[in-house]
């Protein structure tokens, strides 16, 4: 994701730069394909009017913190602006605006919906900010002329979290019900194969629409499962966070009374393709949950398309 919004803003004219000490082979390579300059977090923080935040959600503290610990070094009156897009829950999100206190640095909260930009296609990137921050909201909402779709999440009670609470709120309905599927093939089929084929041939008799996004989004779901486990975490503090403060129960486990817990069962869901996914790999076939996933997505195609 970052190389490919870094690949829009230079082609619309931006110097973009990125850190890649320590970075692999496959990530320098995106980074030079997308035109990004390599420099040093220091070189950063003295030159970059604004720090977009694109990595994995649990190095998004670490790096914040490291981004104000060099800004304090070599700029520290400079007024610079930080976008943390990373899909973070919101809690996170304000633990990350308070490192910036008493800082130069403004804080926006984003959320990423979409995959990476490509061709004519461009995810949205909401944007919040904390009503004293809300001209540089607005700075921020600027780098649509340089080719980020930003949308600005403002109104009643908006502020630093809920651009965060937003990606959260879709990725646990997109991802979750892909989790749930997937969590109901492959416990159909641990029951019996035949009951695999029979809960297919009854979603395509009476959920249509539902096989068809089993078929769409299952190999799509595969190769990110490690990603998306995070994230399922992420949701379910969400969650957690939310319902508790909602005062639906006096019990405050994993949310509330543990709603927080659907969640938290996708991640472990996703954790276990994550694995099958790498003994495919290392075993150059597929096996366990991604031959199950893969075979159950090959018989639904030939029943939604039947060949003449
Ligand atoms: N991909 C999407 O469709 C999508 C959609 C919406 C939001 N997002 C958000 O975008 C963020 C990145 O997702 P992604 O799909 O691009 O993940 P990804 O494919 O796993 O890539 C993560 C990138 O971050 C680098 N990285 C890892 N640890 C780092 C660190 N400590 N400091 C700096 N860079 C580090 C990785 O480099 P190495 O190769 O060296 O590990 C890699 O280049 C996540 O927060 C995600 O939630 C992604």
């Amino acid at each position: 994701m970052g190389a490919a919004v870094g690949k829009r803003l230079t082609t619309a004219g931006l110097t973009v730069l990125t850190d890649l000490a320590g970075r692999s082979a496959a990530t320098r390579k995106r980074a030079a394909d997308a035109g990004l300059e390599d420099a040093s977090l220091l070189d950063i923080a003295a030159r970059a009017q604004w720090t977009l935040s694109i990595l994995p959600p649990s190095e998004a503290e670490t790096f914040a913190k490291a981004f104000r610990d060099a800004h304090t070094q070599v700029a520290h009156t400079r007024p610079v602006g930080f976008a943390d897009c990373n899909a973070v829950n919101p809690t996170t999100a304000k633990r990350v605006a308070a490192l910036f206190a008493g800082t130069p640095i403004k804080f926006v909260d984003a959320g990423i919906i979409g995959g990476p930009p490509h061709g004519d296609y461009d995810p949205v990137v909401y944007a919040s900010a904390a009503p004293e921050d809300q001209p540089a909201l607005d700075e921020f909402a600027s780098l649509k002329q340089w080719g980020l779709n930003v949308k600005t999440l403002k109104g009643e009670g908006a502020g630093v979290g809920d651009a965060s609470a937003l990606k959260m709120s879709y990725a646990g309905i997109n991802k979750g019900i892909i989790g749930i599927c997937t969590a109901m093939i492959l416990s159909a089929h641990a029951s019996s194969p035949a009951t695999a084929s029979a809960l297919l041939h009854e979603l395509s008799d009476s959920q249509p629409f539902m096989l068809k996004r089993i078929i769409s989004s299952t190999p799509d779901m595969l190769p990110k499962a490690y990603r998306w486990a995070g994230e399922m975490e992420e949701i379910s503090a969400f969650v957690a966070d939310g319902l508790s403060q909602s005062g639906s129960s006096e019990q405050v486990s994993v949310g509330g009374a543990g709603e927080g817990l659907t969640h938290l069962g996708l991640a472990r869901l996703y954790e276990r393709i994550a694995s099958s996914m790498k003994d495919s790999g290392e075993k150059g076939e597929d096996v366990s949950e991604v031959k199950v996933l893969n075979d159950f997505v090959k018989e639904a195609k030939h029943v939604v398309e039947p060949k003449n």
